[in-house]
């Protein structure tokens, strides 16, 4: 089969092609109805079809000959543990973990909140999720108290699963007052906390509210797998979009499986029993697709890794994990191979280790930049493939699908469209863009399985944050253009989300949280390149006339509020004063031109600009402050 021919069934025949990879699933009662529209006319996939992820992702290989084989791996240079778990261990802790679940009156469409650090215990909670046909959200652990307070607040959860502690490098991070915190300023309030003590730290626990995890598991009753709809919601992920309030992206449970165990084979080309390795971490999309539900359903070994590519203990982890386990693939953000670069320049630290049994690199999460591309491939000597995705899609939108065909790659290009994405560039109007011509990245409908149906409890925001722009596509936020080829490049957000170290990031927010200071007139918050983080965010504040304050001072202040309101996964440092901000006479900000500036791009001034000095004044301030060309 070439890609070709792949790609071009699924776009001509989508039906066809989504009910063959279905029946790669077993389902409880398979669908009839392929792709259907639901209430507010959107496309839905497997509708009448009835199934069970976590039965899918453990119980079926457990009933078909895997119950030895191991489906985790849990390796923690932090702790200094490491073990296996099988998949009949692995079914068994989750059917307990689900009767624990089940006890505080979790049913199939509750939602059930996973704030966790790395640990196996964090999968068992979200299969266990899974298993009751109930709705997990993990939030991610680098997140503060207030972010966890927005998101239990809008998924409304009637539990919570969390652990005493994480543990970064070797700082140990608290996570049970964080989430105390959290509680208390949410409007809405869970049931029941469940917590698992981990030996660094002891929690202290809230008589009636919060379980130690051991002694509810000691006493629970295993609870049996709840069959769902194909369209019944299997979790929900916040992602930052423009504004302050994060967006719960909404993930169906069969659409899903689905695209996960499709895309095992044919984008990573991974088989059952394979040693598959995405080090990323639960809370992000990267994590919940591909460290738990696409090996877990494709039948192959996760790596659970509770640590970084650096520092624990050195730039050699990735390649000692690598071998040790013989992973087939390593998934990683390109930002982790920029920091292992960084501390081994020339790679002499892969060379004490066997990588043979690794086949590919994948990165994604940001722009893959061509001298990390060039770098990583020559230092490990496999094949580094960029693929583009989304939380919102749930897997990739462009890669190289090195299951169906492997084509030639491009450096900074994520190769070609994945089946079912229907990709063009469109201009300003709608217009589909010809090969060369950069644009908006959009998607013509019907989105292929697993993307997002709606933002939770908000159609709304739903249809005019996507669809809005350009009817009859998904519009992806993105900017680039197709080449003679069909290789997408893809160029950058177009909108105020950035990526700072893989990690997704709104500037809108964190103008939100320093435009709040007392001292504050106005503020812009921008993305500049950063050789390490790919981008980090720069705050540009104008002061309220008639205020003194040392720059210093209100610099450090901004970067404190900034960390206590979003958490230090933010990574806002610098905060620089002017005394103008680039407008355009209707008073909108040009972010876009502070970019380019501190791009050192070239850049036209657009005609509304209110006062076309403010951009030399631009540039000197950011010259000052070593903004410039990074
Ligand atoms: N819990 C608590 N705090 C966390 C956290 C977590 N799960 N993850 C990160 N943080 C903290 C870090 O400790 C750091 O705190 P500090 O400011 O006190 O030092 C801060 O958030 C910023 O973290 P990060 O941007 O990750 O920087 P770093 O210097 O700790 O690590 C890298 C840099 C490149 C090693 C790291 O970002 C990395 O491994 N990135 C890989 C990308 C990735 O996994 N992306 C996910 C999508 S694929
Ligand atoms: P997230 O939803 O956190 O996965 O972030 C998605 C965003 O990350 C995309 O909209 C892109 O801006 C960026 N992104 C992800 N993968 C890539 C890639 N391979 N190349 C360029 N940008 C990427």
């Amino acid at each position: 089969m070439t890609y070709r021919a792949e790609y071009s069934k699924s776009i001509e025949a989508p039906e066809e092609f989504w009910k063959e990879k279905a029946q790669d699933l077993k389902w409880f009662k398979a669908p009839e109805k392929i792709l259907s529209k639901d209430e507010n006319g959107i496309d839905r996939w497997f509708a009448d079809g009835e199934m069970n992820t976590a039965y899918l992702a453990l119980d079926y290989h457990v009933e078909n000959g895997r119950a030895d084989t191991t489906a985790i791996i849990y390796d923690s240079p932090v702790t200094g543990q490491k073990c296996k778990i099988s998949y009949l261990e692995l079914r068994d802790e989750v059917a307990k973990f689900a009767g624990v679940l089940k006890s505080q009156g979790v049913e199939k469409g509750d939602r059930v909140v996973i704030y966790m650090p790395m640990i196996p215990e964090a999968v068992v909670a979200m299969l266990a999720v899974a298993r009751l046909g109930a709705i997990h959200s993990v939030v991610f652990g680098g997140f503060a108290p207030q972010e966890l307070a927005v998101r239990i607040d809008d998924a409304e959860p009637k539990v919570i699963v969390s652990a005493s502690c994480g543990i970064e490098i070797a700082k140990v991070i608290e996570y049970k007052p964080m989430l105390d915190q959290a509680i208390e300023k949410s409007a809405h309030k869970p049931d029941a906390c469940v917590i698992l003590q981990r030996p660094q730290v002891e929690a202290s626990l809230v008589e009636g509210r919060d379980l130690d995890w051991n002694e509810a598991m000691a006493s629970a009753e295993p609870a049996e797998c709840v069959p769902v709809k194909g369209t019944d919601p299997l979790y929900i992920l916040y992602t930052s979009g423009t504004t302050g309030k994060p967006k719960g992206v909404v993930r169906d449970n069969g659409g899903h499986a689905v695209a996960m165990k499709y895309s095992m084979k044919a984008i990573y080309n991974v088989e059952a029993g394979d040693v598959f390795w995405a080090a990323s971490d639960v809370g992000w999309v990267v994590g919940h697709s591909y460290i738990v539900y696409g090996p877990l359903l494709a039948g192959c070994s996760t790596i659970v890794y509770e640590g970084k590519p650096v520092r624990t203990p050195d730039a050699g982890a990735f390649w000692r994990v690598c071998e040790e386990y013989k992973a087939k693939v390593l998934f990683s953000a390109p930002t982790a191979f920029r920091a292992i670069k960084k501390e081994d320049p020339e790679g002499e630290l892969v060379k004490n280790y066997d990588l043979s049994n690794l086949q590919s690199v994948f990165m994604a999460g940001e722009r893959l930049d061509p001298p990390t591309y060039h770098w990583t491939m020559e230092t490990t000597g496999k094949p580094v493939i960029d693929h583009w995705w989304q939380t919102e899609t749930g897997w990739a939108i462009c890669g190289n699908m090195t299951g169906i065909e492997t084509l030639p790659p491009k450096a900074g290009s994520a190769t070609v469209p994945i089946s079912g994405f229907n990709v063009q560039i469109l201009d300003a109007e709608g217009n589909e863009l010809p090969a060369g011509e950069q644009g908006s990245i959009a998607v013509k409908l019907p989105l292929p399985p697993s993307c997002f149906p709606t933002v939770w409890g908000d159609f709304e925001r739903y249809r005019s944050s996507y669809l809005s722009d350009y009817p009859g596509y998904y519009c992806s936020g993105d900017g680039g253009y197709k080449d003679e080829d069909g290789y997408v490049f893809i160029m950058g957000r177009t909108d105020d989300v950035i990526n700072v170290a893989g990690h997704r990031l709104s500037t809108g927010e964190m103008e939100e949280i320093v435009a709040g200071h007392q001292a504050v007139a106005e503020c812009a918050v921008i993305g500049v390149n950063d050789p390490l983080k790919g981008q980090q965010p720069i705050g540009f504040v104008l002061l309220k006339n008639g205020v003194e304050i040392d720059e210093a001072d209100l610099e450090a202040e901004l970067v404190a509020l900034v960390r206590k309101e979003i958490g230090a996964v933010a990574c806002f440092k610098r905060a620089v004063v002017v005394d103008r901000l680039p407008k355009t006479r209707s008073g909108k900000i040009l972010r876009k031109l502070m970019r380019q500036i501190s791009a050192g791009e070239d850049y036209a001034v657009p005609s509304t600009i209110d006062d076309p000095t403010s951009l030399s004044v631009m540039e000197e301030v950011m010259e000052r402050n070593g903004l410039v060309g990074i």
